[in-house]
């Protein structure tokens, strides 16, 4: 079997532009949707997605706030800073980009944010609803999963789904989320004996472990559907995921390239849940 490569660039071009509509659409309304990203000191990677955040707010028409932060800034300047944009009125989205340094207690920073413009779905009020099932912010990287599988018509209801990893970021909220769309979940992580022995069983096969091609044709059943969250160089200082593409394309039905696959996804989502804050917080 060959397999569908799913074209995460082009879903997410269509889905800006209908971000781009409803940003117009609130802006008729007389509101702004504004993002205030907080970025730390001089980590490369984390400059290039803040960066890539700040254009993909510019190109639907949202606000961006970017306030930056050397390395040595104290947990109490960065609280007093989310308290102030807490009470901005022109701010309905927060983002503290991670990882932070290793002096300030991210969780401390995280529960600063107001609950209603944690667009990173990274609260503890945020993540109690999404376990309970109610309506509240979803981090964008499963959230931009949920959307890839929607438009190439999968039915999630009943399937087995396989998650490997088990980040706060990607692997609890994304098996999560497929519980509460009533797929059957197994969680799976690199610690897990025996792995191929879940993922040979997967319907539904996600990756977010960070290891370069960590899963490879032997993981993976006949006409699985797979999703790569991974983002990693190999041998070659190539990019590259952590599925083993060129040989797992083989047996896949569908399949996330890297780049190009999940990656796109999450900065839309990001701008989708900005949009959702900024209805929330005006009443519409
Ligand atoms: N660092 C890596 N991914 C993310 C993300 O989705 N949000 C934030 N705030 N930081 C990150």
């Amino acid at each position: 079997m060959s397999s569908v490569i799913i074209d995460g660039k082009a879903i997410a071009k269509k889905k800006r532009i209908e971000i781009k509509r409803k940003v117009e659409q609130l802006k008729i309304q007389g509101i702004i949707p504004g993002l205030a990203v907080i970025l730390v000191g001089e980590d490369s990677a984390s400059k290039t997605y803040v960066r890539n955040k700040q254009k993909a707010c510019m190109e639907t028409g949202i606000q961006s706030f970017l306030f930056e932060y050397e390395a040595s800034v104290t947990e109490t300047v960065l609280i007093e800073k989310i308290k102030e944009l807490n009470d901005k009125e022109d701010v309905h989205g927060i983002l503290v980009q991670l990882p932070l340094p290793k002096h300030i207690n991210p969780k401390n920073i995280i529960q600063a944010i107001s609950p209603d413009k944690d667009v990173d779905g990274f609260h503890p009020i945020n993540i109690g609803k999404m376990v309970s099932g109610e309506d509240g912010f979803v981090p964008c990287t499963p959230l931009g999963i949920i959307h890839l599988l929607n438009e190439i018509n999968y039915t999630i209801r009943g399937k087995h789904a396989v998650v490997v990893g088990r980040s706060n970021i990607v692997g609890k909220p994304m098996a999560q989320l497929l519980l509460n769309m009533d797929a059957t979940v197994t969680i799976c992580h690199s610690k897990t004996n025996q792995l191929e022995n879940y993922t040979k069983n997967a319907d539904l096969l996600i990756c977010a472990v960070g290891k370069a091609k960590f899963l490879g044709k032997n993981h993976v059943k006949d006409g699985a559907v797979v999703i790569d969250v991974g983002m990693n160089r190999d041998e070659t200082g190539k990019l590259c995921g952590d599925v083993d593409f060129n040989h797992v394309k083989d047996v896949a039905s569908y399949i996330t390239p890297v780049p190009g696959g999940v990656g796109p996804m999450t900065i839309t989502m990001l701008l989708e849940n900005v949009i959702k804050a900024a209805k929330n917080i005006n009443k519409i």
